[in-house]
C-alpha cells in the first residue's frame, strides 16, 4: 500500500505554516505504525509554487521552503531504515516559466534551439494575435500565452495545458528526452525507489496541433465520460428518474484529444523503464494518466513500460454496487491482461476527498472542487460512513492500493475554506467559477490540543484549518476502538497477513443486487449498499467498517469474515 504525502500539508518542522521534509522525517514512524509499504511524495523541488510545486524551476534540487537536498537524503535513509520505499513525483509535461530553460528560450530568437525545448508557435492572423489553436487549459482559459519581445512588441505564443506559468515541453525534441533521463538518474542515484509520473498521458501532442473541441460532458483531465462522485439521490427512492437517450445508451466514443494519450508517449516510457531496470532493487514507475477506457490505460503498463497506473475509473465510480462490480471486473481484466497489478485509489490531492464525495448528490468533475456555494453539499455523517465502507472494500482487493494523507483520519473536504485563502490556479483561471482543489489540501491534524493541531510548532498553516477538526486529529483516534485510523490500521495489517494484495477475487453468488460480496483467498468481503440490514452469514468477523452486533450488516457497511475452509 502506497501512502501519498503532500509535503506542504503533512508536517511542518520550521513553524512557517508550510510543511517540509524535516517534518516528514519526524512523522515517518507514524506511517510505519499505520502499516504502509511506501510513501509517494508530491513535488518538493525548487518552484515558485504557482501550482503547489507542480511548476518545477529546478528538477534536481529541493525548494528552500521544503528543506535541502541533504534533508532529502536523510528522508530516504530514515524511510529505508523503517522499511518504507520512497516514490517521488516527476513532472515532465511542463516546467515552471521560471526554469532557466524557459528563461533562455524567452531570451533566444524565434527558431533557436532554446525555443525548440518548448512549444512556441506564431499566432494566427495578420498580426498573429489569435492563439495558434483553440485548446483550453485544464485550469480554464486558453492554453496559449503570448510573449513580449525585448523591444516591447508582441512575439510568439507558447503552449501551457495547465497554468500560464507551466509551459509544455516539446517531447519530440531529443534534447528534452536526454535531460529527463539525467533527472531520473539523479534521483535514482540518491536512492529514490521510483517515480509517480505527472500527466503521463500528455507529453506528446498530435502533429500540427490541430483544433479540438471537447465533448460537453468530458472531465477536465482525460476526456472521461464518467461523472466523478455522482451518488444516488438520497431521497429514499434511491434512484434518479431519468430517461436515457439513444446517445447515452450507445455513446460515440469521444475522439482522443490531440494533447492526451497520443501513441508516441509509449516510447518515452520504454526508455525510462530500461533505465530504472538497470538499477538494483525494485524501482517503479507509476503513471498518472487520466485515460479511459481501462483497457486503453493498460497500454501504459505493458511489460516494458510503467509498472503501475492510477485507476481513476475506480476513483470516479459512484457508490453503487453494479458500477463498483463492473469497474472492478474491468480493472482486473485490463491490468491482468497486460501482466500488471491492478491499482485502487479513492482520494488524492486533485479530487474532493472521498469522505465527502461519496455523499454528493450531484456530479463533481475532477479538479472542480467544492465551496460554500456549491450545490449538492454532502451529509458529513453519511459521507464518512460510506468512505469507511469504501476503504474497507478497496483494501480487500487484489493489487496495489493508494491512500492520500488524511483519509486515514476520515478527513472530509474543507468546503467552507474562506475564498480569500484559496490558492489553486483553477479558482483564479475560472474567475472563481470552480473552487478548485484547496479543500482537499488543508494541513492535516495530528494533535487535538496543539496549535495548528500539531501540523507544526506554531499556529501557522498555509491554508486555514477548520475549527472543528480536533476529533479528526491522530491523537484523538489512536487506540480508540472503531476510530477511522484504527480501521485503516486493522485493514492494512489483515491485508498483509492474508496477502490480499496478491490474491484472487471471486464474486460470491446469492446476495441481493446492491450487496457486493466476494472472496479473496481466506477472506470473505461483504459490503451492504442497500438501505436495509442484511443477515450476516456465519463466520469469524475479522473487520467491520462500523460497530456491528455480529449477526446483521447495516447499510453502508463493509465486513471481512474468515472464509470457511
Ligand atoms: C497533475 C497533478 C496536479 C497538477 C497537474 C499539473 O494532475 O496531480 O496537481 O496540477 O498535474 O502538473
Amino acid at each position: 500500500m502506497i501512502y501519498q504525502v503532500y509535503p506542504r500539508s503533512f508536517a511542518d518542522a520550521t513553524g512557517d505554516g508550510m510543511g517540509d521534509l524535516r517534518g516528514i522525517i519526524a512523522r515517518l514512524p507514524s506511517l510505519a505504525h499505520l502499516g504502509v509499504d511506501a510513501v509517494w511524495l508530491s513535488p518538493f523541488y525548487t518552484s515558485p509554487q504557482k501550482d503547489a510545486g507542480y511548476d518545477v524551476a529546478d528538477y534536481c534540487d529541493v525548494d528552500p521552503r521544503f528543506g535541502t537536498i541533504a534533508d532529502f537524503d536523510a528522508l530516504v535513509a530514515e524511510a529505508h531504515e523503517l522499511g518504507l520505499k520512497v516514490i517521488i513525483d516527476l513532472v515532465p509535461n511542463h516546467s515552471s516559466d521560471q526554469h532557466v530553460w524557459f528563461q533562455q528560450a524567452l531570451a533566444s530568437p524565434e527558431g533557436s534551439p532554446e525555443r525548440a525545448r518548448y512549444l512556441f508557435r506564431d499566432g494566427i492572423g495578420e498580426n498573429g494575435d489569435t492563439p495558434p489553436n483553440n485548446w483550453e487549459s485544464v485550469f480554464g482559459g486558453p492554453a496559449w500565452t503570448r510573449i513580449t519581445r525585448a523591444d516591447g512588441t508582441p512575439g510568439q505564443w507558447y503552449l501551457h495545458l495547465f497554468d500560464t506559468s507551466q509551459p509544455d515541453f516539446d517531447w519530440q525534441n531529443p534534447w528534452v528526452r536526454e535531460q529527463f533521463l539525467d533527472i531520473l538518474r539523479f534521483w535514482l542515484d540518491r536512492g529514490a525507489d521510483g517515480f509517480r509520473v505527472d500527466v503521463a498521458h500528455g507529453l506528446i501532442k498530435e502533429a500540427g496541433l490541430p483544433d479540438y473541441t471537447p465533448p460537453a460532458d468530458s472531465g477536465s483531465m482525460g476526456g472521461s465520460t464518467r461523472p466523478l462522485g455522482a451518488a444516488e439521490s438520497h431521497d429514499g427512492s434511491g434512484v434518479h428518474d431519468h430517461e436515457y437517450s439513444l446517445a447515452e445508451v450507445f455513446p460515440e466514443p469521444p475522439p482522443t484529444p490531440p494533447y492526451w494519450a497520443q501513441d508516441g508517449v509509449h516510447e518515452i516510457y520504454r526508455d525510462w523503464r530500461a533505465l530504472i531496470d538497470s538499477y538494483d532493487g525494485d524501482r517503479v514507475l507509476v503513471a498518472e494518466a487520466w485515460v479511459e477506457p481501462l483497457d486503453r490505460l493498460a497500454h501504459w503498463v505493458r511489460p516494458d513500460e510503467m509498472n503501475q497506473a492510477f485507476n481513476f475509473a475506480y476513483l470516479s465510480t459512484r457508490w453503487k454496487a453494479d458500477d463498483i462490480r463492473e469497474v472492478i471486473d474491468e480493472s482486473l481484466a485490463a491490468f491482468i491482461g497486460v501482466g500488471a497489478p491492478s491499482t485502487w485509489v479513492l482520494s488524492n490531492h486533485d479530487v474532493v476527498r472521498h469522505a465527502s464525495r461519496l455523499a454528493l448528490t450531484i456530479e463533481n468533475p475532477q479538479g472542480y472542487g467544492m465551496g460554500p456555494k456549491s450545490p449538492g453539499r454532502p451529509d458529513p455523517v453519511l459521507g464518512l460512513r460510506r468512505a469507511r465502507a469504501a476503504t474497507a472494500l478497496m483494501l480487500a482487493l487484489p493489487g496495489s492500493a493508494y491512500i492520500y494523507q488524511g483519509e486515514e483520519l476520515g478527513l472530509p473536504e474543507d468546503i467552507d475554506l474562506p475564498d480569500s485563502a484559496r490558492q489553486d490556479p483553477t479558482w483564479f483561471r475560472t474567475n472563481h467559477e470552480r473552487y478548485g482543489r484547496d479543500g482537499c489540501r488543508v494541513p492535516i491534524p495530528w494533535e487535538a490540543d496543539a496549535p495548528s493541531y500539531g501540523f507544526g510548532p506554531t499556529a501557522n498553516s498555509w491554508l486555514p484549518q477548520p475549527k472543528d477538526w480536533a476529533p479528526f486529529a491522530r491523537d484523538s483516534q489512536l487506540g480508540v476502538a472503531g476510530s477511522t485510523i484504527e480501521l485503516y490500521r486493522s485493514a492494512l495489517g489483515l491485508r498483509g497477513g492474508h496477502e490480499l494484495g496478491h490474491g484472487t477475487l471471486e464474486w460470491l453468488p446469492g446476495y441481493p443486487a446492491d450487496v457486493i460480496a466476494f472472496s479473496n483467498g481466506s477472506v470473505t468481503v461483504i459490503a451492504n449498499l442497500t438501505d436495509s440490514e442484511l443477515r450476516l452469514p456465519d463466520g469469524e468477523l475479522l473487520l467491520s467498517s462500523e460497530a456491528i452486533d455480529g449477526r446483521t450488516l447495516p447499510s453502508d457497511t463493509t465486513v471481512w469474515l474468515r472464509s470457511r475452509a
